[in-house]
């Protein structure tokens, strides 16, 4: 076991990732952020230094904090955000958990200007770890050409009507294109593969906003994980569709008839409240063979010649098939080994609806209630003095050892990828009635092999339902992982036998007062 120790600079910086140079927030000057390798077991160690002129705070999505909730990165829920020249440390373990992860600024809107990076957890026992022999990184995002605060303000003004802004292009691993020509060469995410072995490749959907479907071309997916949940491999695509927060691993095999070639890897957003949009924004990647001595098989050169590749190169490529059909993924995907607890022990009704307040905003509501983040103090503070929640936090008590079934009733006609932090839960029921209700009496829950993960999406006017254990002591916010949504109030957060965070995080009658910014 090992501990993987970092210093990480939040810092804006220029930078042009699909061409179109604009201030980025990074870390270390860095964008995508440093990618975090860790194994199974190794702690991890990170003190986040914030030199930008606004607070910030990092989340590790998808990690479960056992014992570590002050790890979680949610201001105003489980820590004070980090004041601009101050800092603060993450440490937690990765005991519990392997897979494909990332992290993110949990603050405001700064994610969507490029604080974020994956973090993969490697497991020596995983139970693909054989059928592949190496491996590559596909994060996804939709960009901005605008600052995300400016966007924030325009779309939580009346004048949006709640339309959320349009992305301007999308990237792959930082790398996009805009307005691509003879004069305006665009560059590519490179990625190499040799013939005749098998390549895993972690997908990662870090949008703001964009639904994506990722295709490679001349290749099948075989999916082997959702969200740190190991599949078990039945599945094999031509295309996948994946939402706001969610991952998948694929494994790709290079036994083409005639590898002298390269092959396009295209993501293109799939969001439906963009179906008026003039254009959907695509991303392009190559996927380029190489031979066992690691040269490229279509032009003999070591791999090592050119990072990126121009338009130069785009002849040797092929385009990408239209009409390419995606599964639905939830009724198909099935895991490995996550035996679902086949009884509920509480059910909790959630009701998603979008409408004005008296300003004329577009909010977003869980149960009716629009959550506001706490500035001042932190959920976790006033857990700790006993002090009552704001009813703006929607804060759902639960005890330990509950089995929750959560009944999502989207009434929205928008699609909605829901993340809980600290957690898996499995996807028991989903489906379209007429009003988006529920109706037990005529749905049969799978309980048999149903996935698990930690970010689903409901589908406009639909339902789902969903089941966790309150095996993890914390106060676990659960959201829309599409940034808009959260920041027009989609979010809410579970108290989990919260009086057993006394012992770990100490009893005050003092309130924690956070610095104001
Ligand atoms: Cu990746 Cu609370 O989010």
């Amino acid at each position: 076991k090992q501990t993987f120790s970092a210093e990480f600079n939040v810092e804006w910086f220029f930078a042009a990732p699909d061409g179109y140079i604009r201030h980025v927030l990074g870390i270390n000057r860095q964008f995508p952020a440093p990618v975090i390798h860790v194994c199974k077991g190794d702690t991890i160690k990170i003190t986040v230094i914030n030199k930008i002129d606004a607070p910030t705070s990092i989340h590790w999505h998808g990690m479960f904090q056992y014992g570590t909730l002050t790890s979680d990165g949610v201001p105003g829920v489980t820590q004070c955000a980090i004041q601009p020249g101050d800092y603060y440390q993450y440490k937690f373990h990765t005991d519990y958990q392997a897979g494909t992860y990332w992290y993110h600024s949990h603050y405001s809107v700064q994610y969507i200007d490029g604080l974020k990076g994956a973090l993969i957890i490697h497991d020596p026992k995983d139970p693909w770890i054989s059928a592949y022999e190496d491996e590559d990184i596909l994060m996804l995002t939709d960009w901005y050409h605008t600052l995300a605060l400016d966007l924030e303000a325009y779309y939580l003004s009346p004048a949006s009507n709640g339309t959320e802004p349009i992305p301007d292009t999308a990237l792959i691993n930082g790398i996009g294109q805009y307005n691509c020509s003879l004069v305006n060469k665009c560059s590519y995410y490179d990625t190499i593969i040799q013939v005749n072995t098998t390549k895993r490749f972690r997908i990662i959907n870090t949008s703001a906003f964009a639904v994506f479907v990722l295709t490679i071309h001349g290749h099948k997916m075989r999916m082997i994980e959702a969200d740190g949940v190991n599949l078990d491999g039945n599945i094999i695509v031509d295309s996948l569709r994946i939402n706001a927060g969610q991952r998948y691993s694929v494994l790709v095999h290079a036994n083409e008839q005639n590898p002298k070639r390269n092959y396009w890897i295209q993501a293109t957003i799939d969001s439906d409240v963009m179906a008026s949009a003039p254009v959907q924004p695509t991303v392009k990647a190559i996927l380029r063979y190489v031979d066992e001595n690691g040269c490229y098989v279509s032009s003999k050169k070591p791999i090592n010649s050119h990072l990126n590749s121009t338009d130069d190169n785009l002849k040797i490529l092929d385009s990408i098939h239209e009409g390419d059909q995606f599964i639905d993924i939830y009724s198909s995907l099935v895991p490995l080994d996550s035996p679902v607890p086949q009884q509920s022990t509480k059910k909790v009704l959630i009701e998603i609806e979008f409408y004005a307040n008296d300003e004329n905003v577009n909010l977003a509501h869980f149960n009716n209630i629009s959550f506001l983040h706490l500035m001042d103090t932190t959920l976790l503070s006033l857990t700790r003095a006993q002090q009552p929640y704001p009813q703006s936090n929607n804060v759902q008590i639960i005890q330990y050892g509950d089995i929750i079934d959560i009944i999502l009733n989207n009434h929205d006609t928008g699609e909605h990828p829901i993340h809980l932090h600290g957690h898996i839960f499995w996807i028991l029921a989903a489906g379209k009635t007429n009003d988006g209700d529920y109706n037990s009496s005529q749905v049969v829950l799978n309980t048999l092999n149903p996935l698990a993960r930690d970010t689903a999406s409901i589908n406009p006017i639909s339902y789902m339902v969903l089941r966790f254990e309150a095996n993890n002591p914390g106060l676990w916010m659960m959201h829309c992982h599409i940034d808009w949504h959260l920041q027009a109030g989609l979010a809410l957060v579970w108290a989990e036998a919260a009086e057993l965070l006394h012992y770990k995080y100490g009893l005050s009658k003092e309130l924690d007062v956070c610095a104001a910014y």
